[in-house]
């Protein structure tokens, strides 16, 4: 078996800096964060204090303006295919089917690979996501939900180094994002990618982390504080909900908040 690397994604002293009328503010300020290799980290604030911020910059769609990222070895430098990125709204090309949607990506990262690998790896990752008999259908024809999870799905068969989500799930009804967290605990438990979702929902964030970081409010965010969440997995949200331990939780994120 491969031992787990420690530091796998590193943030070190990370800040952010914008111009603003009033002259440059730091709206985050050395944010420190390690994540070891598998683990689902959750990043949790108050709405500006600049969640997103951190996450674009690990995405590699935003420089930081000091401080240094490191993902498996190697200082991040822009955007690349071995981080899988998951927005609130997912940028599906709407003339493509959910198949080819897939694929597309698939095939920039397996250029070695055949036309038939590529397709078995996308259908795999449909499939996981529940889409198995929508592969034809193309956005306009798939719900909200149906669309986060070729969303999903397209982030996995990548095989990503890491998994980036930002709030995944904020624009679904609370049925629907109920039913595509189940979907993200059933993916992640199929191969455990190290993963960094943003998220408000508090529920959410403990049913799904490893860990929960707390982010202050900005500007010169940072990270307030760190929660350890100790469930088993695989984890049932009936069973999480009657736990104690639960409720404690519960209550030390939303007095943080
Ligand atoms: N391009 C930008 N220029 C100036 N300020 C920005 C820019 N993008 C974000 N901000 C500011 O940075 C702060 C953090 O934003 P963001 O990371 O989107 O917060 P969150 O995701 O936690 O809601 C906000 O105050 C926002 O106004
Ligand atoms: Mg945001």
């Amino acid at each position: 078996m491969n031992s787990v690397i420690e530091r796998y994604l590193e943030l070190w002293r990370i800040t952010k800096t914008y111009d603003s009328p009033a002259g440059p503010v730091n709206v985050v300020q050395d944010f420190n964060l390690t994540i070891r290799q598998g683990e689902f980290v959750s990043l949790i604030g108050h709405s500006g204090c600049g969640k997103s911020t951190v996450l674009s910059m690990v995405a590699g769609l935003s420089d930081y303006s000091a401080g240094g990222i490191v993902l498996a070895g190697r200082e991040i430098s822009g955007p690349g295919p071995d981080r899988g990125v998951v927005f609130q709204s997912p940028s599906l090309l709407p003339w493509l089917t959910a198949l080819e949607n897939v694929t597309l990506g698939v095939r920039q990262v397996r250029r070695e690979a055949s036309r038939s690998a590529v397709d078995e790896i996308a259908v795999r990752s449909l499939t996981l996501v529940g889409l198995g008999d929508s592969l034809d259908q193309r956005p306009g024809e798939l719900s909200q939900g149906m669309r986060q999870r070729v969303a999903l799905a397209r982030a996995f068969a990548l095989d990503p180094k890491l998994l980036l989500l930002d709030e995944p799930f904020g624009m679904l009804d609370s049925l629907t994002r109920m039913e595509l967290q189940q979907v993200l605990i059933d993916l992640w438990m199929s191969d455990r990618k190290t993963a960094l979702m943003v998220t408000h929902d508090v529920d959410e964030a403990l049913l799904l982390s490893d860990r929960i970081v707390m982010m202050t409010n900005g500007p010169e965010a940072t990270v307030g504080g760190i929660l350890e969440i100790p469930f088993a997995r695989p984890r049932d949200r009936a069973t999480l909900l009657d736990d104690p331990e639960f409720s404690r939780l519960k209550g030390d994120l939303l007095r943080f908040l």
